[in-house]
């Protein structure tokens, strides 16, 4: 198969792991930086330039979309699409997951348990929410962030006034969250390739930190889920449309509670804690995914 990755660089660990998989299962695979791509609509037909030429049209993309450039990238994966590439992450299951509120509002419709959650246009008028998510302290996230990087905690009244009103000055929106105390920094990484749980971690967060990203410094651990852990993280993986995803729970007292579905969820720490080659799992599902199309 031909096989572009969509990434910023080749050499980001994710990227360069699916590409070395890719490769070693004989595959022919090419970096693309979706950035670089000119997206060109013309008399019915769907081209895309790369490096001033018409690129040639592979069997399949793995986008590697980062945060920052979620609607460019998503406006890329479609011209693939339009052009019958297979892609391992739809422009809409992308976008939908990106949306932290999006994707909490797709979880609860589907039965799936979130922590409380709440959402109003602007962050200056939710401080009545709070109440509704449960009272102090309370979580805020911006609502694209990645590497627990948006994710704010205020212990108090008075500290959340005063985080709410910054955020509103700037115009930011921020969703409001019931804080879990009792997962105690910690948190659980699950990842699921095509309907099959192939990896999961437990992180916990350094000594004062209560973000058990491995970015924020988090520690982590293999970790053996329970069926109806399982059975949740693959189900809110498929609401979303996703055939390939890392889902966050967060272990609560009155169970296990998902906070987001990451579309491009990093390799790196997975691999590393659960000894499981995700790279590889990632690539023989898309060969099963083409071979029965
Ligand atoms: N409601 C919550 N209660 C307690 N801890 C939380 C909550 N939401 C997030 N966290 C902590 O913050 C981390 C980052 O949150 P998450 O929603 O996954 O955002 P990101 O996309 O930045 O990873 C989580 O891994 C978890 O450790
Ligand atoms: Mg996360």
């Amino acid at each position: 198969m031909k096989i572009y990755v969509l990434t910023r660089n080749e050499n980001l660990y994710s990227s360069s792991r699916l590409m070395e998989a890719a490769r070693y299962r004989g595959h022919e695979v090419m970096a693309v930086d979706y950035m670089q791509c000119y997206l060109v609509l013309d008399s019915g037909t769907i081209k895309m330039y790369y490096d001033g030429v018409v690129l040639e049209m592979p069997d399949v993309i793995i986008p590697r979309i980062g945060a920052s450039f979620t609607d460019f990238g998503a406006k890329v994966i479609r011209h693939f699409e339009m052009n019958g590439v297979y892609t391992l992450v739809s422009a809409d299951a992308l976008e939908k997951s990106r949306d932290k509120f999006k994707c909490l509002q797709l979880l609860v419709g589907h039965g799936i348990l979130t922590p409380a959650s709440a959402f109003c246009h602007r962050s200056g008028y939710s401080k009545p929410l709070i109440e509704k998510v449960g009272g102090y302290p309370v979580i805020f996230k911006l609502l694209e962030s990645t590497q627990g990087l948006g994710v704010v905690l205020a212990e108090n009244k008075t500290t959340a006034s005063s985080i709410l009103d910054a955020f509103d000055q700037l115009d930011t929106q921020v969703l409001l969250q019931e804080y879990i105390e009792e997962s105690k920094g910690e948190d659980i990484r699950v990842i699921v390739v095509g309907g099959k749980v192939v990896a999961a971690m437990k992180r916990s967060a350094p000594e004062g930190e209560f973000r058990s990203n491995i970015h924020r410094g988090g520690v982590g651990m293999d970790f053996e889920l329970l069926a109806s852990e399982k059975e949740m993280a693959i189900k809110a993986v498929e609401v979303l449309r996703l055939d390939v995803a890392g889902v966050d729970l967060l272990l609560a007292d009155r169970g296990a509670l998902v906070i987001e579905v990451n579309s491009s969820p990093g390799m790196e720490g997975i691999e590393k804690y659960s000894k499981k080659d995700v790279a590889q799992s990632v690539i023989k599902y898309i060969e099963d995914k083409i071979a029965n199309s």
